[in-house]
């Protein structure tokens, strides 16, 4: 390969900006992204994070919302479709990425959607404020003129009470994966084709395993655990990732300060539990406890954890921002969460306390408790997930199945909302202060987003109401484009019907369903797969 474009501090900023045009945009021109929404960047996290410090953040459905270098428009497009009050703009340097990016927004009409092609430099004020700027895996990857109009756009262009997402590659973590970019860098050097780099990086990583095979030692280690990562990452995720030819990885306190020459401060990471000390053992939260700097208790915080990225959250620096969350604020809350109960995996033949019960939280973690009230929350929270429940209605129902039992109320409504919160910055949990975006019971007319409809058409990953990209097939599959919510459940039940007679589904007889006959066997058929897709989070409100 050839030496690594640098971007010049003498050069004129048109000659760099021209230059280093060409460099990035081939390069995505060449590979583009697989573009797909960044759960972290969607402007409901964004708004609950400030307004649970305090800041009262526009709400998402009549935003204006920004995305720099949104590549094919997998995290704009899906949010454009669910919000189609507010109004979306992305700016995108590859035209190829563009084009993708309108032909998916046509296909589904969106009209609250403009994408355009041009580089973040050259955003001015004509481009108006908005509500939310999202700025994913971009600012790491470009040259510094254009980390700089990142931070400009993120501070100019943002409205009074805006927030501004920016991800980045993060120290100490990334020296470890600098590293290995490094390596990869020197053998691919004088390789000029992207497919050729990457299957030659993969290549490298793959001998330095094997090299390292029986060894002990902490960079074979590594090299193994990064050799299994990149079986799992596709190509075009190498290449950027490892192979682009600018990489700058941030220390948090550098990255703070880079913002503040902006005028825009630190609200707090959009995965909250991920910055919260509460969250590591009990020797490092005594002393940082005693750190009262949020930004230098973060950076300590990095190097215990070797954190190789980040997802921060700014605001101007003007913003009043209130960490000592106000009890009232929190009686305002909604919480979601699941918890399967389970057996102690220790000891499960244990009767040493019959009042324990284990949970299984999504996370993977087990919550085991004697306490009835904490039991409730779980279990009271299970059943709607995954929609969420007010802290009130929460702390009724606890109440009232403590009083059918025979036992004190034990909780108050303060209490109980502020264990929600730790339960939610330990990761737990989720909080909110928005209604659901999603139904998970009580179906009509069940009705998923066109954006999700067109995906199953498509493909088999499909954009859900949380944001994720769930895999889903078979029957699954065919069903999720007929809910447009003009079909009732017995319209369904004939779909159902049409589907197993014409062979494109095959009904598996099981305990549950085998003595159903016809008509029956279709509606719970119908049913069933309603019922998964919105455990998945695919069904909206039916007011929607
Ligand atoms: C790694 S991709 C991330 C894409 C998307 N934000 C995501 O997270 O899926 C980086 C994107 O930034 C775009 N980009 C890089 N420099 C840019 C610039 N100066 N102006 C606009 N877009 C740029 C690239 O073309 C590419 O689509």
């Amino acid at each position: 390969m050839s030496t690594i474009p640098q971007s010049s501090p003498a050069a004129s900023s048109t000659l760099a900006n021209a230059s280093t045009k060409s460099v990035t945009e081939a390069s995505y021109d060449a590979i583009p992204y697989c573009s797909f929404p960044v759960p972290a960047s969607h402007p409901d996290r964004m708004f609950n994070v400030a307004r649970l410090f305090g800041l009262d953040p526009v709400l998402p459905e009549s935003a204006r919302v920004l995305e720099l270098g949104c590549a094919g428009g997998g995290n704009l497009i899906p949010l454009a479709n669910r919000f189609p009050k507010a109004s979306f703009v992305g700016v995108e340097l590859s035209k190829v990425q563009c084009d993708n990016a309108i032909s998916a927004a046509n296909y589904i009409g969106l009209k609250n959607l403009e994408i355009r092609h041009a580089s973040i430099t050259d955003i001015n004020a004509d481009l108006g404020k908005f509500d939310y700027v999202i700025c994913h895996g971009v600012f790491s990857w470009v040259p510094d003129f254009v980390r700089d109009a990142i931070l400009h756009v993120s501070s100019a262009n943002l409205s009074e009470r805006g927030v501004a997402f920016i991800s980045y590659n993060t120290l100490p973590g990334w020296h470890f994966r600098g590293m290995l970019r490094s390596m990869m860098l020197q053998h691919v050097e004088g390789l000029e084709d992207p497919q050729a780099k990457t299957s030659q990086a993969r290549t490298l990583l793959k001998f330095l395993a094997e090299a390292n095979e029986g060894s002990n030692s902490m960079h074979a280690a590594f090299y193994r655990s990064e050799a299994v990562a990149f079986d799992k990452h596709p190509d075009q995720y190498v290449y950027h990732e490892y192979l682009e030819a600018f990489n700058k990885a941030y220390y948090f306190k550098e990255f703070v300060s880079e913002a503040q020459k902006h005028s825009l401060q630190f609200l707090g990471e959009s995965d909250l539990p991920s910055n919260w000390i509460g969250n590591l053992n009990e020797k490092a939260k005594a002393k940082l406890e005693k750190v009262n700097d949020l930004v230098l208790r973060s950076h300590y915080m990095d190097c215990i954890n070797n954190r190789t990225f980040r997802e921060s959250l700014l605001v101007h620096s003007d913003a009043k921002i209130d960490r000592n969350v106000s009890a009232d604020l929190l009686a305002s809350a909604r919480f979601s969460g699941s918890f399967k109960e389970t057996v102690p995996s220790e000891n499960p033949n244990s009767t040493a306390d019959s009042t324990q019960k284990c949970y299984k939280l999504a996370s993977g973690r087990v919550l085991t408790t004697s306490e009835r009230s904490t039991q409730l929350a779980a279990e009271f929270l299970d059943q709607v997930y995954p929609c969420s429940l007010p802290i009130a209605d929460l702390h009724r129902q606890i109440e009232d199945q403590l009083e059918k039992e025979s036992m004190p109320s034990k909780i108050e409504l303060k209490q109980l909302a502020a264990s929600m919160i730790q339960w939610s910055l330990s990761g737990w949990i989720q909080f909110r202060f928005l209604d659901d975006r999603m139904k998970s019971s009580g179906f009509q007319k069940p009705k998923t987003t066109a954006w999700a409809r067109s995906q199953a058409r498509a493909g088999d990953l499909v954009t859900n109401q949380n944001h994720n990209v769930v895999r889903i097939s078979g029957e699954d599959r065919l069903v999720l484009p007929m809910l447009d919510g003009t079909r009732d459940m017995e319209s369904l039940a004939n779909e159902m019907e049409l589907l197993v007679r014409s062979g494109a589904i095959d009904l598996v007889l099981t305990d549950e369903n085998k003595n159903l006959k016809g008509k029956e066997l279709h509606r719970h058929a119908a049913r069933q797969i309603v019922e998964r897709l919105a455990a998945n989070s695919f069904l909206l409100p039916e007011t929607n």
